[in-house]
């Protein structure tokens, strides 16, 4: 089988580099460039970490775009209290020697679902939604490209985590997140119901670790800083590993369960702004617009990624 074409668009955020890592370790994925959003931090530094990232995998001929520097119609809200002021912190990683790609990532987007054929190219938001909203706005034609979006945001049992009924993601741009929801296209969220399931303890840090390789030391060192924050939030074993669960959804989809749901978000009001409404128990007869992942067996996850960090 031939392996599934992917654009990363991505606030790398430790959790971010993960997925990243994890998708160019594993031949099922083609990843056909990385667009970075603001949003953990702000462009000039995601975008800078996604080309950090790459040069750890020892693919410096990946190519990176910097996309939206701003929401859509709000000022940017970050997260350096999770990530640190780099967004990256925790191992001491060297600037990236590789180049920034020409062009805006939107553009970017718009030009590879063009130039490939329809329904090969999987849209995979790791941030929140502020590039794949606007290349929506852009190019229309694109739309009924997108094969399916697989994305990192959201939350129904978990309810939120930067307010307390909105996660990161969704609730930096509610109004790119609406665009998104509402246009059709395929789409499966992965939410903080799944992440919060997917916990790195201890004694998977330390299988991280033992792989012994740059990379493995590398994101030992990135979950451990990350997980103080959780750590002290929750009084968790350990810190949930968002962005990795797009990746590992699409090379192992029988990992994750969830239903096929109405999904809208809230983009008025001041309370629950960012919240996505998910309607999880079939409750109003709204039509169904996304697969909305509710399950994951965390060994199965752990399993997995450890042993493709392995071969990086
Ligand atoms: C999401 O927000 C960011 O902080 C993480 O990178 C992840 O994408 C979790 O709410
Ligand atoms: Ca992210």
């Amino acid at each position: 089988m031939s392996a599934r074409k992917i654009i990363i668009d991505t606030d790398p955020g430790q959790d971010d580099a993960v997925a990243i890592l994890l998708a160019l370790a594993s031949p099922e994925l083609e990843v056909l460039g990385i667009t970075a959003v603001a949003g953990n931090v702000p462009l000039a530094l995601t975008q800078k970490n996604a080309r950090i990232i790459c040069e750890l995998a020892g693919r410096p001929d990946m190519a990176v775009y910097a996309g939206c520097d701003a929401p859509l119609k709000r000022p940017l809200v970050t997260a350096e209290h999770v990530h640190g002021k780099t967004g990256l912190d925790g191992p001491d990683l060297p600037d990236p020697v590789m180049a920034l790609a020409d062009g805006h990532g939107v553009d970017f987007i718009i030009e590879t679902l063009r130039t490939h054929d329809a329904g090969t190219v999987t849209l995979c938001p790791l941030g929140p939604l502020s590039n794949i909203a606007t290349a929506f706005q852009k190019a229309p034609d694109i739309v009924n490209r997108v094969q399916e979006i697989v994305l990192m945001g959201g939350a129904y049992f978990a309810v939120g985590n930067i307010t307390p009924t909105a996660e990161f993601n969704i609730y930096v741009d509610p109004e790119a997140a609406d665009i998104v929801f509402k246009s059709g296209v395929n789409i499966t969220v992965v939410p903080l119901d799944v992440t919060h399931k997917v916990l790195v303890t201890s004694a998977r840090n330390d299988a991280f670790r033992a792989i012994g390789t740059p990379v493995g030391i590398a994101v030992a060192q990135m979950t451990d800083f990350f997980e103080r924050f959780d750590k002290e939030k929750y009084g968790s074993l350990g810190a949930p590993l968002h962005d990795p669960c797009v990746t590992a959804y699409l090379i192992r989809p029988d990992l994750f369960g969830g239903r096929h749901i109405n999904v809208e978000i809230e983009t008025s009001s001041p309370l629950t702004l960012g919240m996505t409404v998910a309607d999880w128990w079939g409750v109003t007869d709204r039509a169904p617009n996304a697969t909305f992942l509710g399950d994951v067996d965390a060994d199965g996850f752990f399993a997995l990624l450890t042993d493709r960090l392995a071969r990086l």
